[in-house]
């Protein structure tokens, strides 16, 4: 039997966020989320250094988690607010159920671009195996914290990707066409390159940045 795996088109270009929006750091969660954050970025520097794309497939690798972890235990809260009567905000585990589909689209992508090496894909199953575990279990801990470390890496993402673009606008990495997946994906034109690709993923990171920051807030203040 064939395997379904139709793309729905992600839709129009988000293009109301801005780029260089920054959480103000606020509290001891925050700092806590943020050097959490910083350190990550320490170490992925060292190690990818200027490699974008295979830097990008580890991104989306771990990237695609949070809003699946976040989901899950957002419908099990629903569950349970639904049978106990209490109100709670039922289209959070949509929203981040969302979130995790496109970020496998993010990867799904890179994958056609860059091909990883057995030791990079070695480096992705562990890196999955940690981040899952570690995260599930701030998810559990402190709920803000692991949404408010979210919109730090989604914002180091963004910065990520805007280097990305200007390596390419200077012609340091290469501007291949971009992957039909990709096209039909974010409905890019026949003729897209690889920087229409970064461009539109960049903006599902911004949107990714705003939502979890937005949701930490929320329950900051409840
Ligand atoms: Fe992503
Ligand atoms: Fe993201």
């Amino acid at each position: 039997m064939a395997i379904k795996n139709d793309i729905m088109p992600r839709g129009p270009l988000q293009t109301d966020h801005d780029i260089n929006w920054r959480w103000p750091c606020r509290g001891l969660s925050d700092r806590f989320a943020w050097a959490v954050c910083q350190s990550t970025k320490f170490a992925a520097d060292r190690f990818f250094q200027k490699c974008y794309g295979s830097r990008a497939v580890m991104l989306e690798t771990i990237a695609a988690m949070p809003g699946m972890v976040g989901s899950t235990f957002n419908r099990l809260s629903d569950i349970r607010d639904t049978v106990t009567g209490r109100p709670h905000d039922h289209s959070r585990s949509d929203t981040l159920y969302e979130e995790s589909k496109n970020e496998l689209m993010h990867l799904k992508t890179f994958i056609e671009i860059t091909q990883p090496s057995m030791a990079e894909k070695a480096l992705i199953f562990g890196a999955q195996a940690m981040f899952f575990l570690t995260f599930s279990a701030l998810y559990i801990t402190s709920r803000k914290t692991a949404h408010r470390l979210v919109g730090f890496i989604e914002e180091e993402a963004v910065n990520s990707y805007t280097s990305y673009l200007r390596e390419i606008d200077e012609r340091y990495m290469p501007n291949p066409d971009a992957p039909e997946i990709a096209k039909k994906y974010w409905g890019l034109p026949q003729d897209a390159t690889l920087r229409d690709v970064v461009i539109a993923i960049r903006a599902d990171e911004m949107e990714h940045r705003d939502v979890n920051h937005r949701i930490a807030t929320e329950l900051s203040i409840r």
